[in-house]
């Protein structure tokens, strides 16, 4: 109801919903008069009279029922403009009980394992098992329900890591989230050298490559790529660089997706969580995470 910028819709409002409750009494009223069965004048059929017959008892008390009920409910919960209601009952007071509730029960829980070192925690089966849900929760929609991502979002289950995988890493990049850039570079070096570099980067992982055209992409590579890949093409964890070298693929690995991820650049988010879901529940994800890829080892 904070909505009204002037008291005069919340009278508005209240004055009608009073209003139409009294009228439809008076009209029903109006109809419970004995009517005894008086014919109304009303002839069909050369014989067939219409009479005027009270409405049946039963059925009218119903109607009597339902405007009581509709009195009453409006008395104690808000639907008279802005009157909240003696209850004082609202959707958002109801929610913030609810997630009151849920945080003196869980928010314990949760303060017990924050005291805990991570390494601790990624051996405490209970821990994961609350871990896995919060990642069902918040995380699958972007990196999959098992944990294995999809095209743009990294696979959380295997030990490939963009930002490292040390379980404070990854509980690092939860809380604070991460901004992966690959520059564009067909403005840079030209179409012809995207291919060629292209190319080159194929061939790190063992793809099938054009020798000739690889070849003339490693100068390009090691002018311009370096700085951020490395010279081993194994990746930079503290920018966010891919290992080029280990057929694993963010963006993809066919010629063409390779050539428009150097041509046009990537940009991907991973969201920071620190505000959303505070510290306590992110260690656990952290933990959980963590477990995931300690497993596979
Ligand atoms: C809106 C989509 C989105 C959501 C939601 C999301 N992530 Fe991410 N996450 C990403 C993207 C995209 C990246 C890759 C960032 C990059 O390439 O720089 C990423 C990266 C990561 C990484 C780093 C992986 C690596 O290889 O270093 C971790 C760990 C991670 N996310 C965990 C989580 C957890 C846990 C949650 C749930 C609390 C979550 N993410 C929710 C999109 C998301
Ligand atoms: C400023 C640092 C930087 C430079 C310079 C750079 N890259 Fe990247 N590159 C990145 C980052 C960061 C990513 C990951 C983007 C993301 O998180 O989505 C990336 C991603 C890629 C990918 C996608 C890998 C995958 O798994 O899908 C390819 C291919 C690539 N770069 C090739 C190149 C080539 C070729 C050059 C030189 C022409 C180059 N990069 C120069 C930072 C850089």
């Amino acid at each position: 109801m904070a909505d009204f910028f002037s008291g005069f819709w919340s009278y508005f409002i209240g004055t009608v919903s009073i209003l139409s409750i009294v009228v439809l009494i008076v009209f029903i009223a109006g109809f419970s008069g004995k009517g005894g069965s008086a014919p109304t004048g009303h002839i069909w059929d050369e014989d067939l009279q219409e009479l005027n017959n009270p409405l049946p008892r039963w059925w009218l008390n119903l109607f009597y029922i339902s405007l009581v009920f509709g009195a009453v409910y409006l008395v104690l919960y808000p639907g008279l403009g802005s009157f909240e209601g003696v209850l004082g009952w609202s959707q958002k007071k109801q929610y913030d009980e609810e997630i009151q509730a849920a945080n003196n029960k869980f928010g314990p829980i949760f303060e017990k394992y924050l005291q805990q070192d991570l390494q601790d925690v990624i051996r405490n089966k209970d821990a994961l098992i609350v871990g896995k849900r919060l990642f069902s929760t918040y995380c699958t929609t972007c990196h999959g329900s098992d944990a294995r991502g999809a095209r743009g979002f990294p696979n959380l289950a295997d030990n490939d890591w963009l930002y490292g995988g040390a379980p404070e890493t990854i509980k690092t990049t939860i809380m604070n989230g991460r901004h992966g850039i690959m520059p564009p570079w067909e403005g840079v070096i030209g179409n012809d050298n995207v291919m060629k570099v292209g190319e080159y980067v194929r061939g790190l992982s063992g793809q099938n490559v054009d020798t000739a055209m690889a070849s003339a992409g490693k100068e390009v590579f090691s002018q311009f790529c370096i700085a951020c890949h490395g010279a081993d093409a194994r990746g930079n964890q503290a920018l966010g660089a891919p290992n080029l070298t280990d057929d694993i693929w963010l963006h993809g690995s066919s010629r063409q997706r390779i050539q428009e991820t150097i041509a046009a650049g990537r940009q991907s988010l991973m969201p920071p969580h620190k505000e959303f879901l505070g510290e306590a529940r992110i260690h656990l994800l952290a933990a959980y995470i963590s477990s995931l890829s300690q497993a596979e080892k």
